[in-house]
């Protein structure tokens, strides 16, 4: 038996709607494994079945047909989350606790306490970035603190896996950026993370390998990289191209059987552009360590 951190076989989920007597095909038939220490991005639009995937590999939902497995072991088995942290689609937190409250209160869930726990709270704290907000009340926090703190609660017993669902739903480019510096450096760390988001852009700077879910069937798979490639053409950008250099370099081109598709200035992202436009730390949310920088 293999233990991939992360192994789905023919998967389908049916919900039933009694009282309409409708059937709701949330997962058609999926099969997709996750390695050690990649960075696996489910995407696809809403209602395709992101959420109800992590759901059911771990273990809240059952399945309708077919396996899931988390470090070789079933779903169906309590033994099979040991090594799991999840970041669910909408968080719930106590709103009176506060942040080091909050990420205790977990920390105790997972069987720490005394000063390895403290020790926990402190480190996780600073590792998202709310080392300065630790004391305020949780009902306080701004989207992207709370996504934050939920982040903090999944790493609390320092996971092998993190399956997180929209890690940067609500939460504005610089602290999406932050989040995402976040997940690298835990897969920097060894970690193996599964995600799913319906934001393309953000996911793909951060993962290996890619997955495409439409109405609950694996549209397209594979390596980001080789997923966007356009085959068969080249891009050159040159620095100063003087429009006479412009003519000679399609000239030549012309000369080497070659035709220029396009040609013209390369264009950021609008989020690349909003990024270079503010200053660091204008937003709230920014962690001490990048208002500093
Ligand atoms: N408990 C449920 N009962 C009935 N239908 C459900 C239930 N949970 C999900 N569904 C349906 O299953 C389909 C897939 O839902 P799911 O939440 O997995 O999608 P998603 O890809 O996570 O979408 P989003 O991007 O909006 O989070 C949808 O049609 C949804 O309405
Ligand atoms: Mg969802």
């Amino acid at each position: 038996m293999s233990n991939n951190p992360v192994e789905i076989e023919s998967l389908t989920k049916v919900f039933r709607i009694p009282m309409r007597r409708e059937r709701v095909v949330a997962v058609r038939d999926l099969s997709l494994r996750v390695e050690k220490g990649e960075v696996y991005g489910l995407l696809g639009p809403n209602g395709s079945g992101k959420s109800t995937t992590l759901k059911i590999l771990l273990g809240l939902v059952s399945a309708t047909r077919g396996r899931t497995r988390v470090f070789g072991e079933d779903s169906g088995l309590v033994r099979s989350r040991k090594d799991v942290g999840f970041l669910p689609e909408n968080p719930y937190f106590y709103k009176f606790l506060t942040g080091a409250e909050t990420v205790r209160f977990f920390g105790k869930l997972s069987g720490l306490s005394g000063a390895q726990l403290e020790a926990r709270v402190s480190e996780l704290l600073e590792l998202v970035g709310l080392t300065e907000a630790a004391g305020r009340r949780v009902g306080s926090y701004s989207k992207g603190m709370l996504q934050r703190i939920g982040l903090a609660q999944a790493l609390v017993q320092d996971p092998g896996l993190l399956v997180l669902d929209e890690p940067t739903a609500g939460v504005d480019p610089v602290g999406s950026r932050e989040i995402r510096d976040l997940i690298l450096e835990m897969k920097a760390r060894g970690k193996t993370i599964l995600l799913c988001s319906h934001l393309l852009s953000q996911v793909q700077e951060i993962c290996d390998r890619v997955g495409i879910l439409a109405r609950g069937e694996l549209v397209r798979e594979g390596r980001v990289e080789d997923l966007l490639a356009v085959q068969d053409r080249m891009e050159i950008v040159f620095e100063q191209a003087s429009p006479e250099k412009l003519d000679a370099l399609r000239e030549a081109a012309k000369g080497l059987g070659l035709t220029v598709v396009s040609s013209g200035r390369p264009q950021t992202t609008l989020e690349h552009l909003f990024l270079d436009s503010i200053e660091p730390g204008q937003s709230m949310d920014a962690s001490p360590a990048r208002r500093r920088a």
